[in-house]
């Protein structure tokens, strides 16, 4: 079986300038890997490459998604196939509530994953049961799927929301840029355990994190630090604890052979 996701050698720029810098990762079935590293060291370049984004051309590489290259497809195609992203900064969308926002989104992607397209669309009572049952999960008050997606959310409560959407959608390759931020101690727990309750031999999860405690509650199979468009260091969850007590000076002082060499 290919794995899950396989990057090559990534090179990204944003309006003319290169970010990422030549990344190798590969993410197998059911493992799941941390991203950490500094302020504007490319992590949610990495993050919104993978998810399609335009403004960010890969000018060299490769990103394959269960052996296949995904660069020639567009966002919604990621998204259907089961590509999903968590943003670090989710986007309000008046007029659009949470439920229809997730019933439309859970259809496009039932039909991706159904044969040639013939897969029945969600019924109205199923998708209910279905959006209810997750959101008791993620201890959100039903009230929000009758609100406008975003629309005035808290940070923490948007941040739930994201969640809301994996725990819809089902994909097998999440990308959870900075969920952690903006939670407060319960919700940290709280979310933490709806995507422990979703992690399994088909999901991949790709968490961008800044804080080591999120890591305790979702255990990282590996831990790798991004330094100016590149990996600096990849380890295991230690990793995580050794960043928090030196922070990211000494990684800066590694010498460019050793750089991304995963040593
Ligand atoms: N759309 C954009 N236009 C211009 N510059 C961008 C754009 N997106 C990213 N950049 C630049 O790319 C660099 C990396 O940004 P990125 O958001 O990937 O960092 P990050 O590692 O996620 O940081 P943080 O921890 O603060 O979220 C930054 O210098 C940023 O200003
Ligand atoms: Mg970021």
């Amino acid at each position: 079986m290919a794995d899950e996701l396989s990057i090559r050698n990534l090179h990204v720029q944003v309006e003319g300038k290169e970010i990422l810098k030549g990344l190798d990762l590969i993410v197998r079935h059911g493992e799941v890997h941390a991203i950490m590293g500094p302020n504007g060291s490319g992590k949610s370049t990495l993050a919104n490459t993978l998810a399609g984004h335009p403004k960010y051309v890969v000018t060299d590489g490769e990103i394959l998604y269960k052996g296949e290259s995904v660069l020639a497809w567009k966002p919604d195609e990621r998204a259907r196939r089961g590509i999903f992203l968590a943003f670090q900064y989710p986007m309000a969308i008046p007029g659009v509530t949470v439920a229809n926002f997730l019933r439309t989104a859970l259809n496009a992607r039932r039909k991706a994953v159904g044969s040639n397209g013939a897969a029945k669309a969600v019924s109205i009572p199923e998708f209910r049961k279905l959006m209810l049952q997750r959101m008791e999960m993620l201890k959100l008050d039903p009230t929000f799927a009758a609100r406008y997606l975003n629309d005035g959310f808290s940070g923490g409560e948007k941040k739930r929301v994201e969640i809301l959407q994996m725990a819809v959608l089902n994909p097998e390759m999440a990308i959870l840029d900075e969920t952690d931020s903006g939670l407060d101690i319960d919700a940290l727990r709280i979310v933490s355990e709806g995507v422990n309750a979703l992690r399994g031999p088909q999901l991949g999860v790709l968490l961008i994190t800044h804080y080591q405690r999120i890591l305790n509650y979702i255990k990282p199979d590996f831990v790798h630090v991004l330094v100016n468009g590149k990996f600096a260091i990849s380890g295991g969850p230690e990793l995580a604890l050794q960043l928090e007590e030196k922070g990211y000076d000494w990684l800066k002082e590694i010498s460019p052979e050793e750089m991304g060499t995963g040593k």
